[in-house]
């Protein structure tokens, strides 16, 4: 167990309404009661699965799905298998199990199973129900709201996807029982995001608390509902992410080209992290907060992740960073943390990208 101390029950239910057609309900729950709950009348369920977590879960599986299973995927959480093609596997099993329109979709995984669940669920039959039950910190803290699905196409990060929000967020903390640890501090990456992106000081406090050891039994369940409370403020204003909402992406620009430049060695939160420490470099180079990048690679390194993105990787990332999605024909648009609570959108121009970055990056040397 990846060290989050017993589990509570603490109960709380978020809504985001997106539009009036478009809204996710987010609830706790304590076992798989709360997704029977919400299947309740569901005319039949096609399971998209992380492989190895339902072999894990399979109890808790069989009891909320009761016998609603039309046909289920099994996948593997592998980036380099969260591509077009795992997806065009997946719908022909759809196709193959019957699912109709007033069907639903469950998805059951981290971030990457549920990225890809919410693709197929968009794209069959121009959308059916989804229901997403998160499995992991990081996607229980972050990817299970906010409706962006997507795979990865030509190893570059989520090139291919579309928005489209779940109906119903059910997640159970308990589940986080079985993850290891390494995953736990990269969920807790995705929360220093978070932190810094908002400036919330209940946040801030608790990721001091979830570095600790032994944690407070309720902090994860605290933490998810902290983050889920941020993202949902932040994106229910802009769910096309036109404009405020690319703030979340802090950390994004600069992580993903790292994953990719590393062949995927590093997980998400710790690709993340290492983003933000950068953006924070960046920053304080163009009058942000003096200091602000020594102490988030202070925090990051007391939750246990790395800390050092290191220059080694600067040869191999232009290519990944000319995929970033947030990339025009005048420059980069890059987050930047100009303080806790205050990142900013700055448009960087090809050379003085690479200036504030090179420098960004010798700052390990
Ligand atoms: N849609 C969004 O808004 C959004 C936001 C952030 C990240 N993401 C995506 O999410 C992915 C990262 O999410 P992630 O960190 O959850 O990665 P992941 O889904 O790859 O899961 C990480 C690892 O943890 C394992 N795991 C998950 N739950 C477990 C459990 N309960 N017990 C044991 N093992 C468990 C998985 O099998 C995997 O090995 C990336 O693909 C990223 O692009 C999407």
């Amino acid at each position: 167990m990846g060290g989050l101390g017993t589990m509570s029950a603490r109960a709380w239910k978020i809504v985001a309404s997106f539009s009036p057609s478009w809204e996710t309900s987010l609830v706790s729950t304590s076992g798989p009661g709360g997704l029977a709950r919400v299947l309740e009348g569901a005319g039949g369920v096609f399971l998209i699965a992380d492989r190895s977590v339902a072999s894990l879960h399979t109890a808790w599986l069989e009891a909320a799905l009761g016998g609603r299973v039309l046909g289920s995927a099994l996948i593997e959480a592998d980036e380099r298998l969260k591509s077009m093609s795992t997806a065009g596997g997946i719908i022909a099993e759809m196709s193959d199990s019957g699912l109709m329109r007033e069907g639903f979709v469950v998805g059951f995984g981290g971030g990457l199973v549920c990225d890809v669940a919410a693709l197929c669920a968009s794209l069959w039959l121009r959308g059916v129900n989804l229901v997403l039950v998160p499995t992991s910190l990081l996607c229980m803290a972050d990817a299970c709201l906010g409706g962006k699905t997507a795979v990865n196409y030509r190893r570059a990060r989520n090139q291919v996807g579309t928005f489209y929000p779940a109906g119903a967020v059910v997640v159970d903390t308990a589940l986080l029982e079985t993850l290891p640890e390494r995953e736990v501090r990269s969920g807790l990456g995705e929360i220093l995001k978070t932190a810094l992106v908002s400036g919330d000081a209940a946040l801030g406090g608790l990721l001091a608390d979830l570095a600790a050891r032994p944690l407070p039994p309720d902090a994860a369940s605290e933490a998810v509902e902290l983050c889920l409370r941020v993202k949902r403020d932040i994106a229910v204003g802009d769910p096309l992410e036109r404009g405020r909402r690319r703030i979340l992406n802090l950390g994004h620009t600069f992580g993903h080209a790292l994953e990719s430049a590393r062949g995927f060695d590093l997980t998400h939160g710790e690709a993340v992290a290492l983003g933000c420490i950068v953006a924070a470099r960046m920053a304080e180079a163009l009058g942000g907060s003096p200091g602000l990048s020594v102490e988030v690679a202070g925090l990051a390194s007391s939750l246990g992740l790395p800390c050092a993105p290191g220059k080694a990787v600067r040869g191999s990332m232009s290519r990944f960073l000319g995929r970033d999605k947030k990339s025009t024909s005048e420059g980069r648009a890059w987050i930047l943390p100009f303080g806790w609570g205050d990142c900013r959108q700055v448009l960087l121009e090809r050379t003085r990208e690479r200036e504030l970055l090179g420098a960004a990056l010798e700052a390990d040397a």
